[in-house]
């Protein structure tokens, strides 16, 4: 068969990009994609500054890495940008850099210096108005007059990268630019982000990284401090049995590492301001459940994957799901890293696992939670158990988060303990068996040792769980 005959088909330009400002990237993912790219580079600092100046309010992002050269920098700027890229490293696509900064802004430019002595800053600019006007892939190649004299004096004489982010149209969206609202907005996006990177980058932030260096973020001058959704340093915490499960499809075949952890219950953690600060972004119960990461960056934060609704008596069990990208596309990883789907072979296999985990969640909770013969329930906990340690806690603190819709009804049993294992529920327990639980759980308690106790139902539940079943486990 002879060669057959092509035509190329150019993407217009205008209408292309403004597609590509729409690929789902709110402010938050926008900002930790082009962090992705400072870790990537080696960096050990990165600075973030939003300022606020009506329409002439910008957003910074620089890094101390191993920068680019005129040429890297070029292609940089090349939707589908070309290169290798190591089993372990967080970019993919070629698209992050231009992607998120134009869905927030009309104006990006990036100013860099190799890491190669006497090298030369070098700046390029994207301007949106523009390339819609000429309607071509152009961008601008800064002269070092051209350079904006902020981004220059921050870069200082070392190697490294800082994205500007101008024309932030995406971002303020108030008629008055200059009025209170906006600035009140601004100011508020600052600490999203903040609240954002100390999820995401938890383990850079902390040193966990094999390999990687410590990596210090700061957000208008404040540092970001890690927030670690197992709170290991917290003596209550219980790890459960760590799994590794082999995910073999058509879009990869590779580990998935599960680490699951049940959190104490509000009188178990060192203090309430750590109780607080542990609830996370999304509060106690949406924070539950899977938090995935991808070679060591966070981009999936609580919920269970479809695989069951959050509810207030699971929401002391959080899940490290960790993958690196040669599972990308089994996970359907897209170009804003923001969340992922579970593999099928992988949904099945974690179905009973999560009930395990969710059976001992539920058991924690119940602990300090359950009624005692010697503690009448109060009027208000007529459909929420009430533990003998309520009137040790402030009640306001103590009131179970408010539950999404899918959820279960509060004081019904989770669906875990429904379907299969036995539930501690009242009915099924004959009375001498539920006065031995409760005098073990009081003991726990008195002791401190709930979490281990916890951990004791799990095993006793697979050793003995005829004995388990006798007691109400
Ligand atoms: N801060 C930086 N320091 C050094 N090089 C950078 C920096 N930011 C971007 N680059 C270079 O520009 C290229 C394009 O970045 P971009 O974010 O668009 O794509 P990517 O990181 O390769 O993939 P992804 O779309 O998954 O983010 C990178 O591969 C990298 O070589
Ligand atoms: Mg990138």
């Amino acid at each position: 068969m002879g060669l057959r005959k092509t035509v190329e088909v150019v993407p217009r330009a205008r209408r292309t990009l403004t597609s590509l400002r729409n690929l789902g990237y709110d402010l938050r993912h926008a900002v930790a994609d082009i962090v992705d790219n400072s870790i990537s580079a080696g960096a050990t600092v990165v600075d973030i500054t939003v300022h606020f100046a009506g329409r002439g309010s910008w957003i910074r992002i620089s890094d101390n890495g191993r920068g680019m050269n005129a040429e890297e920098l070029t292609e940089a700027f090349r939707y589908g940008s070309d290169r290798e890229y190591s089993k372990t490293e967080l970019g993919r696509f070629g698209f992050g850099l231009k992607a998120a900064s134009t869905s927030q802004c009309r104006k990006v430019t990036v100013i860099s210096r190799a890491d190669t002595s006497g090298a030369a800053l070098e700046g390029r600019e994207l301007d949106v108005d523009h390339i819609a006007e000429v309607d071509n892939w152009e961008i601008f190649e800064l002269a070092p007059d051209e350079l904006p004299e902020g981004a220059r004096s921050v870069l200082g004489d070392g190697p490294g990268t800082v994205v500007l982010w101008e024309d932030l149209d995406r971002v303020l969206q108030y008629q008055d630019p200059f009025g209170g609202w906006a600035k009140r907005q601004l100011i508020a996006c600052a600490e999203d982000i903040d609240q954002h990177l100390a999820m995401v980058f938890h383990r850079f932030l902390a040193g966990e990284v094999a390999d990687g260096e410590l990596l210090r973020i700061t957000v208008n001058g404040s540092r970001v401090e890690p927030w670690d959704p197992f709170c290991r340093a917290e003596s209550g915490t219980s790890p459960l049995q760590e799994e590794d499960l082999e995910v073999r499809s058509r879009g990869g075949n590779g580990i998935v590492r599960l680490r699951p952890f049940v959190l104490p219950n509000q009188d178990g953690f060192s203090s309430s301001a750590a109780w607080k600060r542990a609830s996370g972004p999304k509060n106690w119960n949406r924070q539950q459940g899977f938090y995935v990461y991808r070679a060591d960056r966070m981009i999936q934060a609580g919920g269970w994957c479809r695989l069951r609704a959050v509810e207030e008596h699971t929401k002391l069990a959080r899940v490290s799901l960790e993958f690196f990208p040669e599972l990308d596309s089994a996970f359907g990883v897209n170009v804003a890293k923001a969340s992922v789907t579970l593999p099928e072979e992988l949904r099945v296999a974690l179905g009973p696992l999560v009930s395990t985990w969710c059976g001992v969640a539920n058991t924690a909770y119940r602990l300090k939670r359950r009624p005692t013969s010697s503690t009448p329930t109060r009027p208000r906990s007529s459909s929420t158990p009430t533990g003998r340690h309520i009137s040790q806690t402030n009640p306001s603190q103590d009131a179970p988060d408010r539950v999404r819709g899918d959820a279960q009804p509060k004081g019904a049993a989770s669906p875990a303990l429904a379907s299969g294992a036995p539930a501690a529920t009242s009915q099924i327990v004959d009375p001498p068996a539920s006065s031995a639980r409760q005098a073990l759980e009081a003991a726990a308690a008195q002791v401190g040792e709930d979490s281990a106790l916890a951990r004791i139902v799990t095993a006793l539940r697979t050793m003995s769980p005829e004995v388990a079943r006798d007691l109400g486990w």
